[in-house]
Parts: C-alpha cells; structure tokens; sequence
C-alpha cells in the first residue's frame, strides 16, 4: 500500500512541479521548450509509463490511469498557455502596429520625358512649324534601302563610311542613318511634293567611349519639290538652327561629302560653351558639326520614283545624341542609354 501512496505522490509531484513552471512561462520559445522537458520523451510523466513494467501486477492498472490523468492535465494546461499567448501576442500587434490612417499618402514618382526625346520633340515641333510631316521607317533595313538606293552599289569603297552591323540574314542589316528611309517616303509619295522628316534610332558597330555609342537617335529631313534649290536649304536650315539654339545662333555651312547628296555640306553651329572663343568641345574651334546635308542626288531621286529632270530636293540628317550631350555638359554619352533613374531625374 505504501508503495502505491508514494507513486501516486510523486506523480501529483510532477503534475504540480510542472503546473508551477509553465505559470512563468510568458512567450512561444519558452512554451516549447516546456512541452519538450514536461511532455517529451524523456520527461517525468513519460518515464513513469516506461518505468510501468517494474510495478507490481496489480498497481500497473491505477498507475497508468492516473498517469494517463496527469498527462492529459498538462496537454490541457498546456494549450490553454499557447492560446493565451497567442491572444496576449495579437492584442500587443494590434496595439503597436496600429496603422495611423491620417498619415499623408506616399507620394507617387512621376515619371519623365527622357533628355533626348524632349530635345527630339522640340526638333519635330519646329519643323512641324514649317509644314514637316513626321514619316516613320524601319530600324532593321536591307542593304538596298541603307546603301544601293543611296548610291552606293555593292562593293563600293563608299560604304565604308558607315560601321555596319550586318544580320545573319543576307542583305539585312541595322541601318546605320535615317537616309534610307528618305527612299521610303518617296516610293510612298513619288510624284507628290514632300516635307517630311524622319527621327529614330541608328545604329553603328563602334567602339562604346563617352563620345561614341553603337545606338544614337537621328533625324532626316526630306524635301523633294520641282525647283526646289541650295537656297531653301540653307534658309530652312539656318531657320531651323535658330529655333532650336536660340536667335542669335550663328551657323555656318562647310563643303562636304555624301554619296547620296550633290552638293553636299555640313552644318556647324557656334559653340554654345565657349561661345566660340575655343574649348575642349569645340575641340578650339569654336564651331560644333550638327548635321550633315545636301540636295538630292538625281540617282537618289530615281530610285526613289521621281525624274530627276524636273524634280529636286534637299536632305539633311543629324544626330541628336551629340547635340543633347552638348547642350546640357553632359560628359559621356553612355549616360543615355544605362536607365539610371539619378542622371534621368535631372532634366
Ligand atoms: N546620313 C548621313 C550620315 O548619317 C547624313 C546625311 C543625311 C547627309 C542627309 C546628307 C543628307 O552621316
């Protein structure tokens, strides 16, 4: 009989041991770690079931009811410990991460007209001023259109002018300027007049330096009218050259060479960062080359569906990366095309 007083003792030993250390427990950690040393495999309650065997026959039967008893005591203590914690945590959430509902909104990052195409809408304003459509063309051209109808056939030295980067299909390439798209415009509208211009990317195997990229945006400018002459050239660009950099602009037109233009010239603006005085810009010139021009060259003009006999025109293109860089002292060019939100944030 003693020896039954004394294990059912120590059982209400245990539960009471356990009772009283499960009180003070007061987060999630220490909740588990309790279950493990009071409910676990090696706990008190637990070696009281294994220890079973060495009790006499007829004490195994009241031992194992009321450990079963103490067991299920404590798995009830125990889940109303882990509820009550978890209350206790959600009222402490909800007291501290209140959302205060009268802070003001974030607000929202408005976006930006990147620089070049600011500057390039405010080339297609002016020129939408002087009675200019605005004629989309293909990036991707074929050789004919970038080169031949240019005139410059096959295996002429004069594509050598133009870093080409060739497809893998034959006679597929990135255009390498917007003239091919002068063709384009012709073949659409021959015998019609034209004014039009033409902006978008070109591209040129080039080494990348702050003053190169292999993308850079242009902008073609097409005319083709009877009697159109170097006169209106000249005046449309200068006209142009004074909207776009302000009324005292000077310009000047310099002899050059195009295959595709007869005569052809380059146009040169004074330079807005010295003045022209001479700087590392302008490379001390005092001038900065902004496009390249000319009057159609009849074979051009054939190409494109028009009798050169009785129709002429002028083209000019020009690059718009170099002039924005100008414009705004921007020192390399790559800036344009990386996407970094901290150099687009500034214009
Ligand atoms: N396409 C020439 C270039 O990229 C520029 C140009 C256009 C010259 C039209 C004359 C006429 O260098």
């Amino acid at each position: 009989m003693a020896e039954k007083e004394e294990a059912l003792q120590n059982l209400e030993k245990i539960k009471a041991d356990a009772l009283a250390v499960l009180e003070d427990v007061a987060n999630q950690e220490s909740l588990e770690a309790w279950r493990v040393s009071h409910l676990g495999r090696s706990s008190p309650v637990m070696g009281v079931f294994s220890s079973m065997g060495s009790l006499d026959k007829d004490l195994r039967p009241v031992m194992g009811k009321a450990a079963n008893e103490v067991r299920q005591a404590l798995e009830t203590a125990f889940e109303e410990k882990r509820q009550l914690l978890e209350a206790q945590a959600l009222k402490k959430a909800l007291e501290t991460e209140q959302q205060d509902v009268t802070l003001p909104g974030r607000p929202i990052a408005h976006g930006r007209l990147h620089p070049l195409t600011q500057v390039l809408r405010r080339i297609t304003r002016i020129f939408g001023d002087m009675g200019f459509q605005v004629y989309p063309s293909p990036e991707v051209e074929t050789d004919d259109y970038n080169f031949t109808y240019l005139n410059m056939p096959p295996y002429h030295p004069a594509r050598d002018m133009w870093d080409t980067f060739y497809t893998k299909t034959e006679g597929v390439l990135l255009r390498t300027h917007t003239s091919p798209g002068q063709i384009r415009v012709m073949r659409d509208r021959a015998p019609e007049p034209i004014r039009a211009i033409l902006p978008g990317a070109t591209m040129r195997y080039e080494q990348l330096s702050a003053r190169s990229e292999i993308e850079f945006a242009q902008v073609e400018v097409l005319v083709i009218g009877e009697n159109v002459t170097f006169a209106e050239l000249k005046g449309t660009l200068e006209d142009f050259a004074r909207r776009l950099f302000g009324e005292d602009a000077r310009t000047r037109l310099r002899p050059s060479h195009f295959p595709f233009t007869e005569p052809s010239a380059e146009m040169d603006v004074g330079c807005f960062v010295c003045g022209g005085e001479g700087c590392p810009v302008c490379k001390e010139t005092g001038w900065l080359e902004i496009l390249g021009c000319g009057m159609v060259h009849p074979v051009v003009l054939e190409y494109g569906g028009y009798d050169p006999e009785k129709f002429s025109g002028f083209a000019a293109g020009m690059g718009i990366d170099r002039s924005t860089l100008m414009r705004y002292r921007i020192d390399d060019i790559r800036y344009f095309r990386n996407n970094d939100i901290r150099f687009l944030r500034q214009f």
